[in-house]
């Protein structure tokens, strides 16, 4: 436990990144009302945007919090038409250079639909896809693979131009993202929702690759630590139909980076869309969560999008932060927001524009510190 308070570093980004993180910090200021907050958030400008406006992704002090800070807090990056200089993203040094710098080999992806949300599939609300079949966590790994910047461009211009991208599959790379699967399966107080079973799905592709026969040979050998836990092996083409047509099957998944990214996104659907899916970029000494959605520029501005991702990405930090300095005042407030949000889903949904509704972010965001008020720590 910090007395102190904990250092939480926040980087809105670009377009609706900070508009969704005004009201999580609304949130982190509801649950802190009537106390001392037990942290301190400092916020600092960076991203694509701010690259246009001044030709820097961001500025040395907010690189220097990010590896300070005892948390990070991030809303989204990437805005049409900001790119540096060798193509790449503009604001990438916070998203994809953070998870490389501060070695975030975790993305955690919780995928769970509450009552009251309504799934995405086709926008038609089906009893198949009713909150109990869906609560599931996808582990990407998420500092290799093929987003090592071990990539380029050959004979540029020229009729034989070639693009290289290299799938970079290493033994601890895997081995620790996926302990870090099991440890959560086994820690975790729920198996899979349709038969109760504590299972770790390996989603690869090793009938075809190597990199992913590896992945799964790790898996092999580090489940053997886990004996109570079941083994469950999936193609990921295959994968993407079960998780559609069974999701109550799921409890933790392990997967590689580039597949992890496609299919967290495909998960999301099931969990009410991109409006609700949180992700943590964990490692060993640091943590950075954020909503997932990115910086949707058309609705940049409007007020408009769902801020419910950004709660529940909150509530990550705020639980990852209470487990690693065994601190129950964050533990507590943790469940406290979880309560909170389910409670407000329950009664009809967050209400914003993607599941039908007319309410406003900040409106959102309102009725979520209303209701914590009425929820005891
Ligand atoms: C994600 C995002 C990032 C990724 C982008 C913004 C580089 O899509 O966190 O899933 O590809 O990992
Ligand atoms: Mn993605």
């Amino acid at each position: 436990m910090k007395d102190a308070g904990y250092e939480i570093a926040v980087f809105p980004g670009d377009g609706t990144g900070p508009e969704v993180l005004r009201e999580g910090r609304k949130v982190l200021d509801g649950l802190a009302e009537g106390g001392a907050a037990p942290w301190h958030l400092t916020e600092y400008p960076g991203g694509g945007q701010y690259y246009l406006k001044t030709g820097r992704e961001w500025e040395p002090e907010a690189e220097a919090a990010s590896r300070t800070a005892d948390a990070i807090l991030l809303g989204a990056v990437g805005w049409p038409g900001a790119s540096l200089p060798n193509g790449d993203l503009a604001g990438r040094a916070l998203v994809l250079g953070l998870r490389e710098g501060l070695d975030l080999f975790a993305n955690v992806r919780p995928c769970r639909l509450y009552p009251g949300v309504r799934h995405r599939i086709s926008g038609e609300y089906r009893e198949v896809w009713s909150p109990k079949f869906v609560d599931m966590v996808i582990i990407r790994e998420n500092t290799e693979d093929l987003y090592t910047p071990a990539r380029g461009r050959l004979r540029r211009g020229g009729e034989t131009e070639v693009a290289v991208d290299t799938r970079i599959i290493t033994r601890k790379g895997s081995e620790r993202v996926i302990r870090y699967a099991f440890e959560l399966a086994r820690h975790r107080s729920r198996g899979a929702p349709g038969d109760g079973v504590k299972r770790v799905t390996c989603i690869d592709k090793s009938n075809v690759m190597e990199g992913c026969r590896f992945f799964r040979e790790t898996y092999d050998r580090v489940s053997k630590e886990y004996p109570e836990i079941e083994r469950d092996y999936a193609y990921v083409d295959a994968f993407t139909q079960w998780l559609v047509r069974n999701p109550e099957r799921y409890n933790v998944a392990v997967t590689t980076n580039m597949m992890g990214d496609i299919v967290t996104d495909l998960a999301s659907v099931l969990q009410g869309g991109m409006g609700f899916a949180s992700g943590g970029n964990i490692g060993t000494d640091h943590g950075m969560f954020e909503p997932v959605h990115g910086s949707a520029p058309k609705y940049a501005g409007k007020n408009q999008v769902n801020p419910f991702a950004t709660f529940f990405a909150v509530e990550q930090m705020l639980r990852w932060l209470g487990g690693r300095h065994q601190d129950a005042r964050l533990l507590a407030q943790a469940d406290r927001l979880e309560r909170t949000l389910a409670r407000v889903l329950a009664r009809g949904g967050s209400g914003t524009y993607d599941q039908g509704g007319t309410a406003t972010t900040s409106e959102a965001g309102d009725r979520v510190v209303a209701a914590l008020r009425e929820e005891p720590a």
